[in-house]
C-alpha cells in the first residue's frame, strides 16, 4: 500500500501556497496523522519556514547524501542509483524533505529522459529517473510510516513540475481572484490532462518491455493527478481594489475550473461561495502572518507571549478552525475520492 501524495499546484506564484501547505502540515500533525512534507520548489521557501537558516546552510554546504530531495536523486544523473532521504524530524509527526536550490539543475535532465521512456527497450534507467521524486517520498513515508505526503512546488509547467504530478494522486489548485489566476487555470487543466495521459503511455510502454519482467520489484506510480478542489486567497487581492472587482473574478472560477480542469462542456453556472469544489476560502491573516514566521509557528498556534493578545488571540482562535475544516474536508475529498473509485473498479 502506497501513501497517498497531495500537491498544491498553480502555474501562478505569490498565492500563498507555501504558506498553506504549511500550516496545513502543522495542522495534521497536530491531530496525529504523521505527515512527510516535500520541498520540490528550487525557491526552497517551505524549507525556510520549517528550519532555521543555520541548518539549511548546513545542509546545503554539505552536500551529503540523501539530505536534500536534490541529494536523493543527483546519483541517477551519474551511474549511481536514488539515495534514502534523511529526514528533518519538525515535530513528533511531522518530517520534512529539505528543498534545495541546486534541484533547477534536474530540469535538464529529466526533460531529456521523458522522449525515452517511449524507448522499445533501455527503458529502466529513464523510468527510474522520471518516478524518482515518488519513489523518494516513498521511501520517506516507509521510513517513517507516513499518512500522509504534502509536496509543494515551483509556479511552472516545467519537466520538474511534471515528474512531481506523476507522483501526486491528489491535486489541490489555490488561486487568487484576478485575471492571472484565471487564465492560469485555464493553461492548467489542460497540462494536468496531456500529463496523466503521457504518463499512462509510457506505464504501458514499461508493462508490455520485457525489462518489467526482469525488474518486478520495480513499482511506479500511476499518475491519478485528480482534482479534488480548488482554494480561492483573499489575501491576494489588492487590498485598494473594490470588491465589485473581487466579486467579478471570483465567481468565474466555478465555470472556469470545471471547463479547464474537470473538462466539462456545459458547466453549471454558480457562485464561488456555492461551489462545493471550493474547499475553502483563505482569509487575509494581515500580521498574524508576519508573527507566525518570526516565531517559526503556524498562526494557529500563536500565543499571548508571542503577542497574540487582545483581537489577534481571537484571530488566532478563527485561524484554527479555519484550517482545522480546511484540512479535514481535504482528507474526506481523498478518501471519498478513493472510495468511489474502488466502487467503480471490477
Ligand atoms: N492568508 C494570508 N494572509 C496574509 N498574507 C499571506 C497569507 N498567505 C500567504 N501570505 C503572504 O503572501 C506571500 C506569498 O505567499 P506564499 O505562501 O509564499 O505564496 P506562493 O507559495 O504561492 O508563492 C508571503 O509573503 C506570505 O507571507
Ligand atoms: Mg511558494
Amino acid at each position: 500500500m502506497k501513501t497517498p501524495v497531495l500537491t498544491f499546484f498553480n502555474n501562478k506564484g505569490g498565492v500563498g501556497k507555501t504558506s498553506l501547505i504549511y500550516h496545513l502540515a502543522w495542522m495534521y500533525s497536530s491531530q496525529h496523522k504523521r505527515v512527510v512534507v516535500v520541498d520540490l520548489d528550487p525557491q526552497a521557501n517551505l524549507t525556510a519556514a520549517f528550519l532555521h537558516e543555520d541548518k539549511i546552510e548546513q545542509l546545503w554546504e554539505q552536500q551529503k547524501l540523501g539530505s536534500t530531495i536534490y541529494h536523493c536523486v543527483k546519483p541517477l544523473t551519474k551511474v549511481g542509483d536514488i539515495e534514502e532521504p534523511i529526514l528533518q524530524n519538525v515535530s513528533p509527526d511531522l518530517y520534512l524533505i529539505p528543498g534545495d536550490v541546486e534541484l533547477s539543475g534536474f530540469e535538464d535532465a529529466l526533460a531529456g529522459e521523458w522522449p525515452k521512456g517511449m524507448d522499445d527497450n533501455n527503458l529502466y534507467r529513464p523510468m527510474r529517473m522520471l518516478s524518482s521524486f515518488w519513489q523518494v517520498m516513498q521511501m520517506a513515508s516507509k521510513k517513517v510510516k507516513a499518512d500522509l505526503i504534502l509536496v509543494d512546488i515551483g509556479p511552472n509547467l516545467g519537466a520538474i513540475n511534471r515528474s512531481v504530478l506523476i507522483a501526486t494522486d491528489h491535486v489541490v489548485i489555490p488561486l487568487g481572484a484576478d485575471l492571472y489566476s484565471l487564465q492560469g487555470l485555464k493553461n492548467l487543466g489542460p497540462t494536468l490532462r496531456s500529463w496523466e495521459s503521457l504518463w499512462k503511455k509510457r506505464l504501458d510502454n514499461w508493462t508490455d518491455s520485457t525489462e518489467s519482467k526482469a525488474n518486478p520489484e520495480f513499482k511506479l506510480p500511476k499518475g491519478k493527478m485528480e482534482a479534488i478542489g480548488y482554494v480561492c486567497q483573499q489575501h491576494s487581492v489588492r487590498l485598494d481594489r473594490p470588491v465589485k472587482a473581487y466579486e467579478k473574478w471570483v465567481n468565474q472560477i466555478p465555470e472556469v475550473y470545471r471547463r479547464a480542469v474537470l473538462n466539462q462542456q456545459n458547466p453549471e453556472t454558480m457562485k464561488q461561495a456555492d461551489d462545493p469544489l471550493c474547499l475553502a476560502t483563505i482569509k487575509h491573516y494581515r500580521s498574524l502572518i508576519p508573527m507566525g514566521q518570526e516565531h517559526r509557528k503556524p498562526i494557529f498556534n500563536l500565543t499571548s507571549a508571542d503577542g497574540a493578545i487582545g483581537s489577534h488571540a481571537n484571530a488566532v482562535q478563527d485561524a484554527k478552525r479555519d484550517f482545522q475544516e480546511l484540512a479535514l474536508k481535504i482528507l474526506n475529498k481523498m478518501n471519498c475520492h478513493d472510495s468511489e473509485r474502488q466502487e467503480r473498479s471490477p
